[in-house]
Parts: structure tokens; C-alpha cells; sequence
């Protein structure tokens, strides 16, 4: 067997430079490792639905409550980053196993005139006074308006800041401190961009004192 904690393969800048496109993204995108993946749901100005995999959900701070995510360079055809500029809401929703497949399904290029929605499968769920749609299935959901973009000038990902407005999430998750057991909803995170995993709880510890 594949001794894995043994280091003998070297990779030089150069090396990666030369890579092929596809192989060089799909080994970067693995080395920050598994992170979990969301559904991101928008609507156009006409209400169209649209549902895209993101698995580059960050925390940016809590006050104000604040998540960020990347999206790809704007150079092609972004619904999810053209519907968030024209509308300035989107949903956030969590990925458990059992709606995984339809999850992953979402990443393929459909038309702009084609919900994902409805092509997966997936239930729209809409709140009154929200544009955007929420993924019914999904345990923990967030409603979200877009504040900024910041355009990443090395590469030109742009990285969405938004607030949360709404949190939708099961009832006991929250323990007394504000921890959300998040890994109770079984969240599914990915390795890159076809490999995912379940993430589970494995140690509590307590605040770290120096
Ligand atoms: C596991 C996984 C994670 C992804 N994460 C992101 C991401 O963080 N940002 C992004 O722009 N695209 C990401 N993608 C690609 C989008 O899902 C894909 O480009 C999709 O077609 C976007 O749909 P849209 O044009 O409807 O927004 C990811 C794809 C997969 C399979």
C-alpha cells in the first residue's frame, strides 16, 4: 500500500506552470483541502431561478454577520454572479448526502433560460419579501444580501461579500455558547471539483488560553 505521510514527489512552480489547464485547476483546487459546499439559489429581475455548487464559503466576521464566496472571472457567462449584481440577494444552502447527486448536477453549464431547479429536481422554496430562492431539502439555509466585489487582480475571481439577512436552521443545533453543531446536518464537503466527503465531529475543545 501507498505510504501517504511519505514525501518524495516534488512539484516545481515551474512544473505547475507547464501543467495542463484541467489538471493544474483540479490539483490546486484540492490542496486547501475538504471544504464544505453549498448551493448558492438566485432569481433574475424577472424571477428566473437559478442554482449553482460553491464550495468557497468563508467567514468574514460576525458584526457585521458577514460570509464571503469566489466566483470564477466574469469573462464567460456567470448566472449566479449576474443575478446576485442585478437583484442583490442569494440564498446559501447546505448539502447533505442524500441530495448530493442533484447537488453536483448543478455545476454543468445549463442555459441561462434553464433552472437547475427544476432540471435537478430540487424544490424552490421562496420566503415572502425575498427575491431569492432556497433549496427546500436543505437543513441549514441563509438568505443573504450582496454588500460588495472585490475583484482578485492576480487572476480575476471576484469575491462576493454579503450579510445575512435570514437563517433558517433545526431547532437544537445551537447550544448555549452560539456553537451550531453544524456537523449534526451531516454536511458534505468536496476535494476539488468531483471528490466529496462527509464531514463529522471528532473533538471539542475548550477556548485556548496561552
Ligand atoms: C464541487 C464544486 C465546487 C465549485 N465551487 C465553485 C466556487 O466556489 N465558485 C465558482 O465560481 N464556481 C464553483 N464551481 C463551479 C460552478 O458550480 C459552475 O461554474 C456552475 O456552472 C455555475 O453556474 P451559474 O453560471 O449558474 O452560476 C464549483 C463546482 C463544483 C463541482
Amino acid at each position: 500500500m501507498t505510504d501517504h505521510n511519505h514525501i518524495d514527489q516534488y512539484i516545481s512552480a515551474q512544473d505547475i506552470q507547464e501543467m495542463e489547464q484541467g489538471y493544474r485547476a483540479n490539483l490546486i483546487n484540492c490542496l486547501s483541502g475538504p471544504r464544505a459546499v453549498f448551493l448558492i439559489g438566485t432569481a433574475d429581475k424577472d424571477g428566473n431561478s437559478n442554482l449553482a455548487i460553491f464550495n468557497s464559503i468563508i467567514h468574514l466576521g460576525a458584526d457585521p454577520p458577514l460570509l464571503g464566496m469566489l466566483s470564477r472571472p466574469d469573462s464567460v457567462e456567470r448566472h449566479t454572479l449576474e443575478n446576485i449584481r442585478d437583484t442583490g440577494f442569494y440564498t446559501i444552502n447546505s448539502i447533505h448526502r442524500e441530495i448530493l447527486a442533484a447537488a453536483h448536477q448543478c455545476s454543468a453549464r445549463y442555459l441561462r433560460t434553464d433552472s437547475e431547479f427544476i432540471k435537478t429536481g430540487l424544490s424552490a422554496e421562496y420566503r415572502p419579501g425575498f427575491h431569492a430562492p432556497y433549496v427546500a431539502a436543505s437543513k441549514l439555509r441563509i438568505g443573504m444580501k450582496f454588500l460588495e466585489e472585490k475583484r482578485i487582480e492576480q487572476n480575476q475571481t471576484i469575491l462576493i461579500i454579503g450579510q445575512i439577512e435570514y437563517l433558517y436552521l433545526p431547532e437544537g443545533l445551537i447550544d448555549a455558547d452560539g456553537n451550531a453543531s453544524i456537523f449534526n446536518i451531516e454536511p458534505v464537503v468536496s476535494c476539488g471539483l468531483s471528490t466529496y466527503g462527509l464531514a463529522s465531529e471528532h473533538a471539542k475543545l475548550p477556548y485556548a488560553k496561552p
